[in-house]
């Protein structure tokens, strides 16, 4: 199944200015934001992972229409910025199968709902927006179960870009996966990463999307 890797057009086909890239996904009324988060961003590829969390997360609330994108969006743009506040050396051993620091996982979350909060007010949000938002990121990671159907929504679209040529190439560098072993992952993760029916099919679809885009 997962043997080679698909050619570099794939995998990037519209980067790497991400400030670019950000013109044709992120809504109008929301740039202003991606620019101030987008210093906080510049690490981990968190400036492209962000904005392909974005981009399915137009998709999601597509299909929820009871969502408002007001609050999933925003909090999609800044749930990641506390990466920031994360020493570079450590931040791959604050997570995944390596983690050694889970108290900087923490302090991610944290850091990120505290940066995002002073964002959305430099901003005009109102209190009860920047509330809102700034609760999904404080444990968007390490909380275990979403407590609202927007939490639900950004945990969903955060896991999404790991079925793409993007996610299967980061994550490999970052932990040393072999195709085969990714996906597998994948696979599994189908069953246990996510929280609405709607991401779901979208994983599966994407997922099906790969296994075509890789050769065995
Ligand atoms: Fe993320």
């Amino acid at each position: 199944m997962a043997g080679s890797a698909p050619p570099a057009s794939l995998i990037a086909p519209l980067w790497p200015d991400c400030h670019a890239a950000a013109l044709a996904i992120v809504r109008p009324a929301h740039l202003p934001l991606w620019q101030a988060a987008a210093p906080y961003l510049d690490t981990r590829c968190n400036d492209r992972h962000t904005l392909y969390c974005y981009a399915f997360a137009e998709n999601l609330l597509y299909a929820h229409p009871d969502a408002d994108p007001a609050i999933v969006l925003p909090a999609l743009l800044l749930h990641d910025v506390g990466w920031s506040s994360v020493p570079a050396d450590k931040q791959l051993l604050s997570f995944g199968p390596h983690m050694r620091y889970p108290q900087l996982r923490r302090r991610h979350e944290v850091e990120g709902a505290r940066i995002a909060a002073e964002i959305l007010i430099a901003h005009a949000t109102p209190a009860a927006v920047v509330a809102a938002i700034t609760t999904i990121i404080d444990g968007h990671d390490t909380r275990a179960e979403p407590f609202s159907l927007h939490d639900a929504l950004v945990k969903d679209a955060d896991k999404l870009w790991r079925y793409t040529p993007f996610g299967v190439e980061t994550l490999r560098g970052w932990f040393g996966y072999s195709l085969t072993e990714q996906f597998a992952l994948l696979a599994r993760w189908l069953e246990t990463r996510f929280f609405t029916e709607t991401a779901v099919l979208l994983a599966r679809t994407l997922f099906t999307s790969l296994q075509l885009s890789y050769p065995p």
